[in-house]
């Protein structure tokens, strides 16, 4: 069959214009993932303090979070930073230790969404948890 390597060729392809997106605009895009983690995190905090009252949309950004922080690595490809990143140098010089807390990131978020849908009593902690995860990132590997 000749199709099989036609195909497997054209995926490789699809994979390399995916790579090959420009720095700037791939700088952009993961500030503005980032940015939603951020509004997300804030409006979460303020439901979970009771500060404002519209405790029913607490899931759908816990569910949100989730999918936000399901693969961060891959918003940090090699050759994908530019002058206006906060990035630092260590999100490749160190990739082990950056995929690492990316993946303890992941963990926390599908926890803290599983705490929100079925209304836990560890809801707070959760929140918390994913909260320091966030932080131990930063606080290595943005400027
Ligand atoms: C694996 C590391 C890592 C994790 C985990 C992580 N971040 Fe970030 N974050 C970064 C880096 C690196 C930058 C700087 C990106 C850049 O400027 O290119 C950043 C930038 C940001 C920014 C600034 C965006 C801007 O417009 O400049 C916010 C806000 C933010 N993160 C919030 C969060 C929140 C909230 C979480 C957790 C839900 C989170 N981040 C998880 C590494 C991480």
């Amino acid at each position: 069959m000749m199709i099989k390597p036609l195909l497997l060729s054209l995926l490789c392809l699809t994979t390399l214009a995916a790579h090959a997106a420009d720095p700037d605009d791939m700088v952009k895009y993961r500030k503005n993932v980032m940015s939603a983690n951020g509004g997300l995190m804030g409006a979460s905090n303020a439901l979970i303090q009771n500060k404002v009252e519209f405790k029913g949309q607490l899931t759908g950004y816990a569910r949100a979070l989730e999918a936000l922080n399901k693969d961060l690595p891959a918003l940090f490809p090699k050759g994908g930073n530019a002058a206006d990143s906060d990035a630092q140098p260590d999100v490749w010089n160190k990739r082990a230790e950056f995929e690492h807390r990316a993946k303890d990131t992941q963990t926390k978020a599908a926890a803290f969404a599983k705490a929100a849908a079925g209304n836990d009593s560890k809801l707070a902690e959760k929140f918390k948890e994913l909260s320091d995860s966030c932080k131990s990132c930063h606080k290595d590997f943005r400027k």
